[in-house]
């Protein structure tokens, strides 16, 4: 099946809208030294270009999680592959996504890293499929609201392909016909 990709946030108006996110987690966080906690894979180039781009003094880490397999896909429950390894209590901490689509992922990360009891808890995502949400949750900073397609690119995987461009690209093949 051919693949057509097609650039619906190109280069450009990717890094503006990153140096505005960092600017204004910049004005937010002054004196917080926020962590940063970037869920792996999807967030790991919005992360690099977001944190070179803060002006504060800040720490960076990582979850890693999984979906079970396709039969509990949706329900949001997550295998830990990997999990912090600062401890988060009485810090501010920052969610760093790459895409919210239903929800449900973050959703069940967050209520765990709430237990945790960090002094606040935020997120910041690129990209915002609102109108596939499942489940409600507070988004402090949005970079695009996005439509309901499938989008590779800046981090995002096609099956673990297409990671590694430098856009936002709708990828469609002949199934969309
Ligand atoms: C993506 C994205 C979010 C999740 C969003 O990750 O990074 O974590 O899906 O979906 P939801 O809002 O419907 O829960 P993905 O499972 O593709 O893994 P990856 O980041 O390792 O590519």
């Amino acid at each position: 099946m051919k693949d057509t990709l097609r650039i619906i946030i190109g280069k450009r108006k990717l890094k503006e809208r990153v140096s505005q996110l960092a600017n204004q987690i910049s004005d937010d966080y002054k004196d917080k030294n926020p962590v940063l906690v970037g869920i792996l894979k999807g967030s790991f180039i919005f992360m690099a270009d977001l944190v070179r781009k803060l002006k504060i003094p800040h720490q960076v880490d990582f979850i890693s999680v999984a979906s079970y397999g396709s039969g509990k896909r949706g329900s949001g429950v997550v295998r830990w592959l990997k999990d912090l390894s600062i401890n988060i209590e009485g810090k501010h901490v920052i969610i760093v996504e790459d895409i919210i689509d239903s929800g449900l992922t973050l959703s069940y990360i967050r209520n765990n890293l709430l237990t945790r009891n960090p002094k606040s808890l935020k997120i910041v995502t690129l990209l915002d499929k609102r109108r596939r949400r499942k489940t409600k949750i507070p988004l402090t900073y949005v970079g695009f609201s996005i439509p309901d397609k499938f989008v590779v690119g800046y981090g995002l995987d096609y099956d673990e392909r297409y990671r590694n461009l430098p856009y936002i690209a709708w990828l469609r093949n002949e199934r969309d016909d």
